[in-house]
């Protein structure tokens, strides 16, 4: 099976799964989509209202802002691959669980392996506890290039956040200034104290 086939065979296993309590409420799972060869990857917390109901990721009001942080460095929806951390929604919106997110895991963990995104956009408290570190939280964090599992990680804030929370907006689009620097030309690593690109102990993503 080539690329395509094997991502498709996985998105199937998502539409059906029954590993966790979410797949009793959800409308549909919602496993992801956009480019086979990404230029990057993008991981938010789990799908909401809309997304349950259409079964696409980031469809709703933050998906809009998404869209815009993407055009103002030039990338759009079909460049990237846009993913959660659970593929099912937590009723009213609720984080997911610790439960819930090692029963789906496994999914975002194999679609890495299968896309091989050099860059991966972690959008999130949870996106960013779930694959850089339990106790790093995104305002210390975001903007910052890591090391995990072989690819580079950005944490960001949530584009939900930046809805809420007006100042936010411009702090994500310089973010973005930063990830399409990372993009152009490499990575200049993080090497502070904090979180240190060998230190994988504290996290539950491992390749
Ligand atoms: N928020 C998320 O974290 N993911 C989505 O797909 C939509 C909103
Ligand atoms: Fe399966 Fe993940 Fe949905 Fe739980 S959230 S039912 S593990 S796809």
């Amino acid at each position: 099976m080539d690329r395509e086939e094997l991502l498709e065979a996985l998105c199937g296993e998502v539409r059906v799964c029954v590993k966790c309590r979410l797949s009793k409420t959800r409308t549909n799972a919602v496993p992801g989509e956009g480019s086979v060869r990404p230029r990057v990857m993008l991981v938010g917390e789990g799908p909401g209202r809309e997304e349950d109901e259409q079964g696409r990721p980031f469809v709703g009001a933050a998906g809009k802002l998404l869209d815009e942080l993407l055009a103002s460095i030039g990338l759009s929806r079909a460049e990237a691959y846009i993913a959660n951390v659970v593929k099912c929604r937590p009723p009213g919106n609720r984080p997911p669980t610790k439960e819930e997110i090692e029963a789906c895991l496994p999914y975002l963990r194999r679609q890495m392996e299968l896309l091989e995104p050099r860059v991966v956009c972690l959008l999130g408290n949870t996106a960013i506890k779930t694959l850089l570190d339990e106790d790093a939280w995104v305002a210390r964090v975001h903007g910052r290039a890591y090391t995990r599992g072989g690819r580079t990680v950005i944490p960001m804030y949530h584009p939900a956040a930046a809805i809420y929370t007006a100042t936010l907006k411009p702090v994500l689009l310089e973010d973005m200034k930063k990830l399409e620097k990372i993009l152009e030309k490499g990575v200049k690593r993080h090497v502070g104290k904090m979180f240190p690109d060998s230190d994988m102990k504290n996290t539950r993503f491992s390749t």
